[in-house]
């Protein structure tokens, strides 16, 4: 059974991301939830993950990590996710009881893998500065690495800003020093999520319709769909989940052959821009798949499916 840490900032299609995975634990072992500064404050995505975990019937162990990227100061995103980071649903109160390691998520993450009996995977679905930091802070975890399916950068449009996307706005550094560490990654960028795996207001509305969980995934994206409408999209993409599926379903997505990514570090309006050396001479290290497409209609089937199988 494959191992998996995932890395994320809840965040509404964080949420959904995590409701998708935790629904195949007997296809994958979730061996620890870490938490990043990004979509709201850290406490926020912390406080959020405990929600879900409880929610959703997990024990995994939860650590929180870096409140700020490596270089800028923190951008987030409350006017997609809401005030708390996850807007549209009442959780119950008893969630903040949820257990939280006094490790940071960075040693926790390196004593997690190293003491592991196999190689673990990493989903990443945030600015990546939790992970840079593990890579810098620890060079020999990469060894223990499988493989880092990544939601973040674009092939095509930004979204913060014309050139960049989110994650890879809020800390292109540490998006660097992932992709240039040469370990095998598999990139959903919004040349995927936003123009290929977006999913319909029917589809969305259906989700309610699949159970308890479904009325909580379906009334956080409620939310985030209006702010996505606002922003002037037709259809809503729900990021995070691609990740989490180009890992379980990787049949439901075409890929591209390997490319080697760049991150802009400038200070100007291309800073977090990412941009795939094509050079069929390239000499770069050729890590990185790009999702590219997906069979749109089988991924929402398999998101209703995932949803529906908690009983
Ligand atoms: C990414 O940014 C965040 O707002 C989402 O959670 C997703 O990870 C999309 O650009
Ligand atoms: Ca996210």
């Amino acid at each position: 059974m494959k191992k998996v840490i995932m890395d994320c900032d809840p965040g509404i299609d964080d949420a959904i991301a995590l409701t998708v995975l935790l629904a195949h634990q007997k296809q994958v072992d979730l061996i620890g939830l870490t938490t990043v500064g990004g979509n709201v404050s850290l406490d926020k995505v912390t406080a959020n993950a405990k929600k879900l975990l409880t929610f959703l019937g997990s024990n995994t162990q939860l650590a929180s990590g870096q409140s700020q990227p490596l270089v800028k100061e923190i951008e987030t995103a409350g006017e997609i996710h809401g005030k708390t980071g996850m807007d549209g649903y009442d959780f119950p109160k008893e969630s903040s009881d949820y257990p939280l390691t006094s490790h940071n998520a960075v040693t926790f993450m390196y004593d997690k893998i190293s003491n592991c009996d196999q190689k673990v995977n990493i989903v990443a679905t945030a600015p990546l500065t939790n992970i840079a930091l593990l890579l810098k802070t620890f060079p020999d975890v990469s060894k223990n690495i499988e493989h880092i399916y990544i939601m973040g950068g674009s092939t095509l449009q930004g979204n913060i800003t014309t050139a960049a996307e989110f994650n890879a706005y809020v800390d292109p550094e540490a998006m660097k020093i992932v992709f240039d560490s040469g370990l095998p990654i598999t990139l959903s960028g919004l040349n995927l999520t936003e123009n290929k795996a977006y999913m319909t207001m029917d589809e969305i509305d259906h989700i309610q319709d699949l159970g308890k969980v479904g009325v909580m995934a379906r009334s956080i994206l409620e939310f985030y769909s209006s702010a996505e409408l606002a922003k002037g999209m037709t259809k809503i993409p729900v990021h995070d989940a691609c990740a989490v599926m180009s890992m379980l379903a990787p049949e439901l997505f075409t890929k591209s052959t390997n490319y080697s990514i760049d991150v802009s570090l400038s200070n100007d309006q291309f800073r977090g821009m990412t941009y795939p050396d094509r050079r069929v001479y390239s000499e770069e290290h050729n890590n990185i798949e790009v999702l590219e497409d997906v069979d749109r209609e089988a991924f929402v089937q398999y998101l209703f499916d995932s949803i529906a199988s908690y009983k």
